[in-house]
């Protein structure tokens, strides 16, 4: 008869060799992977902390690249072609909200009296306006803003802040025409199917979402030696580029400008909603380093 202590050594080779099985088998279903995602995770929210506190910075600590009071101009030379027609031919009851608006100078130029000098004339002032509503994390509203809001009363602009994209609803935010993110959330967030997923819930089907990111595989293809702010990977890593991502999303029309010559390689995007039944594929987030731009990069989920 065996003795208890040789079976007791029986079961503790048993147990080590069925543990090596185990470890074996999630290896192989790729399931190795969640160990270091999360070690990573406290890396990552300390980097999205550290993300918050950029966003409150104020006068002199407001970094010279966090840039938040471009005009209309200026979005008329940063977003795809068809965004100042679109805007142009809204009417007054049509809806624009601009995500990551800052100090929403492009809705003050839109809004801008007759008599005023024209700083938004390359989208051409249109008769009737739609009703616009200006998105930031931080209150950023200038003395301007608050005179023209006043003037134009809260029906035609308003502002909202203190939270992100991701924490209003639609029934809080209603469905809109245009959405527009120059340097908002789409370059911004660490969350980035997410965010055109919310993107693309609240526009009206037929409405067109118009942004751009900078740092990005180009659709055009890539320069040598070019320093990448977002990258993008499939469930295999292979590189994925941003638009090829994009136009993998159900009901979504997606128009891609590449801009080679630019100081960073940038893509002009337009997403079209063509029907209601809007799926984004999903990305995982890997990497996350603080800036303005941040750096990220985030893989497909298989
Ligand atoms: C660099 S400023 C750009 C401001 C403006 N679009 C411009 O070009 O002057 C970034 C803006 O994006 C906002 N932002 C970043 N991520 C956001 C998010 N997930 N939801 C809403 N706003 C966001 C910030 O709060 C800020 O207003």
């Amino acid at each position: 008869m065996r003795s208890v202590k040789s079976l007791v050594k029986g079961w503790k080779a048993a147990a080590a060799g069925l543990a090596v099985v185990i470890v074996i088998v999630v290896q192989a279903l790729g399931l190795g992977a969640v160990w270091p995602q999360e070690l990573a995770e406290p890396r990552l929210d300390e980097e999205i902390a550290k993300q918050e506190k950029i966003f409150q910075r104020r006068g002199a600590a407001v970094p010279s690249g966090y840039i938040t009071n471009r005009g209309l101009s200026d979005y008329a030379e940063l977003l795809p072609t068809g965004f100042c027609d679109a805007l142009g031919r809204l009417g007054s009851s049509d809806r624009w909200l601009d995500i990551g608006a800052g100090a929403a100078q492009a809705i003050l130029d839109y809004y801008a009296p007759e008599g005023d000098p024209p700083s938004g004339e390359k989208c051409a002032r249109s008769v009737s306006k739609a009703r616009a509503v200006a998105m930031s994390i931080e209150d950023r509203r200038t003395d301007k803003w608050r005179e023209q809001a006043a003037n134009l009363g809260d029906d035609r602009i308003r502002y909202l802040s203190g939270k992100s994209l991701r924490h209003y609803s639609v029934e809080e935010l209603g469905k809109f025409q245009i959405i527009t993110d120059v340097f908002g959330g789409f370059t911004y967030t660490a969350d980035l199917s997410r965010f055109v997923d919310k993107v693309l819930s609240l526009l009206e089907v037929g409405g067109g979402f118009y942004t751009l990111v900078p740092g990005v595989h180009l659709e055009s293809g890539d320069k040598l030696g070019t320093w990448y702010l977002t990258e993008l990977e499939d469930a295999a890593g292979r590189p994925l580029r941003v638009c090829s991502w994009l136009k993998q999303t159900a009901c979504a029309q997606v128009t891609c400008e590449s801009k080679s010559d630019w100081k960073r390689p940038t893509e002009l995007i337009n997403i079209r909603k063509v029907c209601s039944n809007v799926s984004v594929p999903h990305l995982k987030l890997w990497e996350f380093e603080a800036g303005y731009p941040p750096a990220r990069r985030f893989q497909l989920d298989p």
